[in-house]
Formats: structure tokens, C-alpha cells, sequence
């Protein structure tokens, strides 16, 4: 069973992530972090700032999960820039070592060859961050994505379509097609961590974790994962059964025991 951690608010849940990506750094300097776009994981990158500064990241390698197909690298919403802007800038990281797969059309047949490669040579991704969309997809698995699935092309859903229209002018202008690690890539990782903030992403995060497994919910996946921790709210943990078994075990922790 994945471990559910319910916090306060998305910033606990940041100190709590951004705490045990630390200890992994400290571990090993050159960790492979899974590297998520999206608003989710900001508060964790925020707390990132704090805790790793003074420290010696150069050696810090990550793979993002997924990229949009046909966007530019240089437009401010390809999730290259993201995670320039977000992550690879104000953490200081190396931006030779974290990885973006290339949704460039010219190569995109083989890009999703070259990216399970990449990621296979760095030894595998050590801590993956995740979001889940309100319909259930982490990274852009959209549903019906097979749990074994590789880096891909997939097409968009509408519905990820219109959630994601607000970073751009209008929903034209998001792209159709995405390249993004697959479920079964994801499952390689060596600890996945969720997060999930608001009412919205309640019903999503409840059929993750305590519903059937089932390509309809590729969150469900996590659940085949043999150490994976979801970060959420309240107001997101409002829809899960067992949710005061969670806090039971989670308060009743050994303290040596990180997430
Ligand atoms: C996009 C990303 C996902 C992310 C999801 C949720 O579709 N590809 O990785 O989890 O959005 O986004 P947000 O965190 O902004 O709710």
C-alpha cells in the first residue's frame, strides 16, 4: 500500500518533499531526480530553494517527465522553459544534467527511444515527482495508457486540454500531442512521491489510491509500486476511506523512518 502523508497545506507538503530530496542529495550527489510540471510540485521547489542553498548541486542529475509535441523549446510554456524557470535556475542545478524529453517533430520517432535510454544510462531515476490530473493521468498518461508503457507520443484529452489552456493565450494554442514517460518508466523510479492539492483533485486521488487498478485511473498505478508516498492536503484527502488509518500511521511513525 502506498503511504499517504495528509499535511496542512501545500506548503508542509513542500518542506516534507523537499526534506527527503535533501537527505537523497546528501546520500548521493549526483541523484536522478523525476523532475513534474505543473502547479503541484512549485511548493516543493520553493522549499528546495531554501534547504539546498549553500549546498554543492552540480552533480544533480533529472528527467523531466514529459514535454509537448511541436512547441518550441524557447516558448515560455514548453515545459523545457518550465523547468529552466522553475527548477534548473533558481535551484542552481546543472542544466546539462536534467533532461526534458524533445518534443521536436523533426525527431520525434525516435525520441522516446532516446529518452528510456538516457534515463537506463543515468542508473534509473531515484525520486520521481508526480501530479495527477483531474482525470487521473501523472505525467501525460492519458487514461487507457498501459501500466507497462514507455516514453511516447500520446495525444492529449480534451479535458487536460482545457486544464492546461490557462498558460497559454487560448486553448488553440495548447498543443495536441505530448511525448511523456510512460506508467511502466514511471514504475522504474525508485521512490514516487504524489502530490495533490484541493477539493479537485480529491475524487482523482481517492481512485489512485484506494480504487481498482485500471488503465481509466493511470494514477492507479502507483499502487504497483512498492515505495510510493502521496503528499496531499485535506481538502484533497477528503475523499479517502482511510484516511484515519493514514494519519493514525503516519503520526505513530518510527522517527527514523523518512517518507
Ligand atoms: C499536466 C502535467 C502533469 C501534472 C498535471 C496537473 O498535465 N503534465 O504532470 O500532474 O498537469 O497539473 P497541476 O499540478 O497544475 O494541477
Amino acid at each position: 500500500m502506498a503511504e499517504v502523508v495528509i499535511v496542512e497545506s501545500p506548503e508542509a507538503a513542500g518542506a516534507l518533499v523537499a526534506t527527503e530530496i535533501v537527505e537523497l542529495i546528501d546520500s548521493r550527489s549526483d541523484a536522478v531526480l523525476g523532475l513534474a510540471t505543473g502547479s503541484t510540485p512549485l511548493p516543493v521547489y520553493q522549499a528546495l530553494r531554501a534547504k539546498l542553498a549553500g549546498r554543492d548541486v552540480s552533480q544533480v542529475r533529472g528527467f523531466a517527465l514529459d514535454e509537448y509535441v511541436g512547441i518550441d523549446p524557447s516558448h515560455p510554456e514548453s515545459y523545457r522553459s518550465v523547468i529552466t524557470r522553475e527548477v534548473v535556475e533558481p535551484l542552481g542545478l546543472d542544466p546539462e544534467r536534467i533532461h526534458v524529453p524533445n518534443g521536436a517533430e523533426a525527431t520525434i520517432q525516435h525520441a522516446g527511444e532516446d529518452y528510456e535510454a538516457a534515463i537506463e544510462a543515468a542508473g534509473g531515476v531515484d525520486l520521481q515527482i508526480l501530479g495527477i490530473g483531474t482525470d487521473g493521468h501523472i505525467g501525460f498518461n492519458e487514461p487507457g495508457s498501459s501500466f507497462a508503457s514507455r516514453t511516447r507520443v500520446k495525444t492529449l484529452t480534451e479535458q487536460t486540454r482545457e486544464d492546461n489552456a490557462r498558460f497559454f493565450d487560448s486553448i488553440d494554442d495548447v498543443p495536441m500531442h505530448c511525448i511523456t514517460q510512460g506508467l511502466g518508466t514511471i514504475l522504474r523510479a525508485r521512490h514516487l512521491v504524489l502530490l495533490a492539492f484541493g477539493e479537485g483533485k480529491a475524487d482523482a486521488v481517492a481512485a489512485a489510491v484506494e480504487g481498482p487498478l485500471t488503465a481509466l485511473l493511470p494514477g492507479s498505478a502507483i499502487q504497483l509500486h512498492p515505495h510510493a508516498t502521496i503528499v496531499v492536503d485535506e481538502a484533497a484527502a477528503s475523499r479517502l476511506q482511510l484516511a484515519d488509518y493514514y494519519r493514525y500511521t503516519f503520526a505513530n511513525k518510527p522517527a527514523w523512518q523518512g517518507i
